[in-house]
């Protein structure tokens, strides 16, 4: 329990969904004051029946006084509602107007694009912060690569694979997913030549070498995430490629996979990741890793780190910031080793070195 966040009340949109709960969960075992929002309020009440004393504020997207309720008194808001695609633009809006930070967890690449080109501006402006994806797409990957590059400025690619043993995912995934989908005319992303680019080319898949034990899996090659937002936002690399273990894209993409189902007494499911990061500038190769449990659950303790930084003031920047820019990448990452753990290069070269 951290005493001196007891002052910091923190609204979370979306508070009763799957990441919303642990993300609720998260703040109060940090000592935080969660404030649950979310455009149900016969949900929020039953959130509040397993969580005795819990302040709920029913809010939605299309009404900005229930935003404004919702926020007041608050020291910052984590938006844990997607499709984001719906959700940021009001709660970012609602957020600049009580002068609090704003963070969330959206996994969706043309949602997070348009965070950053919508509000950098005016929130550079005003002073303000917007994290985007600061969650486990987009944001523990932009972490690893900014970590990886260590006193590299640059580099010419950057490679994110994710082995996932398994992907149950939520409701909130499908939906994100769909819309996306949709707004992408069901054409495919990458990030190449210094540019997100939609084609059609057809689904690949490649070996790639996870450190032991995983090792060397097949993994559906431009299984484009978040990271192709986060990373360029803030780091001159043309290249941001993302893979995913086919076990786990499967599972997303059959409509019958169940979602996830807690495992332990956190309420984790039995999902283990392992995100494994290069870097490569000229001839040379870095790298950094991280190993946890459940994408979701692990969502919380990065969105929360994140607003704890930000209301102590260990922040480099304002405006919109991906948290490779927003805060010092490997302080943050060796901050959540109870979560998360990470080899990085400067701490474990030897570790790294040797899987090269
Ligand atoms: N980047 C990452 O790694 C990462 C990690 C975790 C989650 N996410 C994203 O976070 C979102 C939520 O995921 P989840 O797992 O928590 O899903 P979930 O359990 O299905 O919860 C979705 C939540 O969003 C709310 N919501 C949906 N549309 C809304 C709208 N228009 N206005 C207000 N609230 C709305 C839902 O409320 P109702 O029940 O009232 O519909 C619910 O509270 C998804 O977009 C997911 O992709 C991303």
């Amino acid at each position: 329990m951290e005493s001196a966040n007891e002052a910091y009340k923190v609204a979370v949109f979306g508070a009763y969904g799957h990441t919303g709960r642990f993300v609720v969960a998260e703040l109060a075992a940090r000592g935080f004051v969660p404030v649950a929002s979310g455009r149900d309020a016969a949900k929020l009440r039953e959130l509040a029946a397993s969580r005795p004393g819990l302040d709920i504020r029913p809010a939605t997207a299309g009404d900005p006084a229930s935003l404004d309720l919702a926020l007041s008194g608050v020291a910052a808001v984590i938006n844990c509602a997607g499709p984001f695609a719906e959700t940021a633009a009001p709660v970012i809006e609602a957020a600049l107007r009580a002068g609090i930070p704003y963070v969330d967890v959206a996994a969706e690449i043309e949602a997070n694009a348009d965070t950053f080109a919508h509000y950098a501006a005016r929130a550079r402006t005003e002073g303000a912060l917007i994290v985007p994806a600061m969650a486990f797409y987009g944001g523990l990957g932009d972490l690893l690569v900014t970590a990886a590059l260590g006193d590299w400025t640059s580099a010419d690619e950057a490679h994110i694979a994710y082995g996932l043993n398994s992907w149950h995912p939520t409701t909130g995934t499908r939906a994100a997913g769909e819309v996306s989908h949709a707004r992408r005319g069901g054409r495919r992303v990458r990030f190449a030549d210094g540019r997100l680019q939609y084609h059609d080319d057809p689904v690949s898949t490649t070996d790639w070498s996870f450190p032991a034990p995983m090792g060397t899996r097949t993994v559906v090659a431009e299984f484009t995430m978040a990271d192709v937002v986060t990373v360029p936002s803030h780091l001159p690399i043309p290249e941001v490629r993302t893979y995913m273990t086919t076990e786990a894209a499967k599972d997303l993409s059959e409509p019958g996979t169940p979602a996830p189902v807690p495992a332990d007494e956190h309420g984790r499911s039995d999902q283990t990741f392992l995100v494994d990061v290069v870097v490569r500038s000229g001839g040379t190769e870095r790298r950094a890793v991280a190993r946890g449990r459940d994408i979701y659950a692990v969502t919380a303790p990065l969105a929360v780190e994140a607003v704890h930084r930000i209301l102590t003031g260990r922040t480099r920047t304002t405006g919109v910031a991906s948290p490779g820019a927003a805060f010092d990448a490997p302080d943050f990452l060796r901050a959540l080793s109870d979560h998360i753990l990470v080899e990085l290069p400067e701490r474990d070269p030897e570790v790294l070195a040797a899987r090269g």
